[in-house]
């Protein structure tokens, strides 16, 4: 199966990488849109406009499967893109919620999600947390935390400070939905600060939603065939690529 994976930066390489670890696929086509990253600041309209285009670039390959690694776009763009190709379209918001329901048995754990300001104000993982039951949500947007990441910051001061800003009246929290894919490269610190939370990551979520949605297997002999495009830089892509999915 061959899989076009999208995101608006480096990002959706977290996917990418559970992808790979999952020996899903044979074939990836990765598309980041680093010329114009971050998306998450953005209004709807833009990031459909946006999403649309990468969509063109896309219809150069014979995929199978789109997987939108983007929270942003799956949370503004989703509909927008399946009415306009023929396969099938996933995004990272449902699998997301779903492996919430799959690994949270109490209904009343305090759950924190976390995205860019696009993902927080649709308010999906939010309704689709309440309609699975679950009852203490709080959601803040986090978009500092993309050019950090886009910038190598995995640590230190910068990051600390960040995170005392945005976690200063949060207390408690069972659990943490790290709802942009670019969050898992600063997972083991947001988890520290959150006194050990559990994490929810984009990347295991989509993997454990193909299994069980769509037809794909896993196939150990699988060495999957990736190759990478990027709006700006691409080397500089690749080599994050590199060194981040150790290929
Ligand atoms: N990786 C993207 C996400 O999951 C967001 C980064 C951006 O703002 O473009 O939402």
């Amino acid at each position: 199966m061959k899989a076009g994976v999208f995101d608006s930066g480096i990002g959706g390489l977290t996917v990418v990488k559970s992808l790979l670890k999952a020996k899903l696929l044979e074939e990836i086509i990765y598309y980041g849109d680093t010329a114009r990253v971050p998306y998450g600041t953005k209004d709807k309209s833009t990031i459909i406009s946006y999403s649309l285009e990468a969509l063109e670039f896309f219809k150069n390959f014979d995929l199978d499967i789109l997987i939108i690694a983007c929270n942003s776009v799956s949370a503004y763009a989703l509909n927008e893109i399946r009415e306009n190709i023929d396969i099938p379209v996933v995004g990272v918001i449902e699998s997301g919620i779903m492996a919430v329901e799959n690994s949270i048995s109490t209904k009343d754990s305090n759950i924190l999600v976390l995205g860019t300001k696009a993902t927080i104000s649709s308010n999906l993982y939010n309704n689709g947390l309440l309609k699975n039951g679950f009852k203490n949500i709080t959601s803040i947007a986090t978009p500092l935390f993309v050019p950090l990441v886009e910038e190598g910051i995995f640590e230190g001061a910068i990051l600390d400070e960040t995170m005392k800003l945005y976690f200063k009246d949060i207390q408690n929290i069972d659990v943490v939905i790290l709802g942009c894919t670019h969050f898992p490269l600063i997972e083991n610190k947001i988890s520290k600060y959150l006194n050990s939370a559990k994490t929810i990551h984009s990347g295991d979520a989509i993997v454990k939603f193909l299994l069980q949605e769509y037809d794909l297997k896993i196939n150990n002999n699988y060495d999957t065939k990736i190759t990478f495009f990027a709006t700006s830089s691409p080397d500089s892509l690749k080599e994050v690529a590199h060194k981040w999915l150790n290929i």
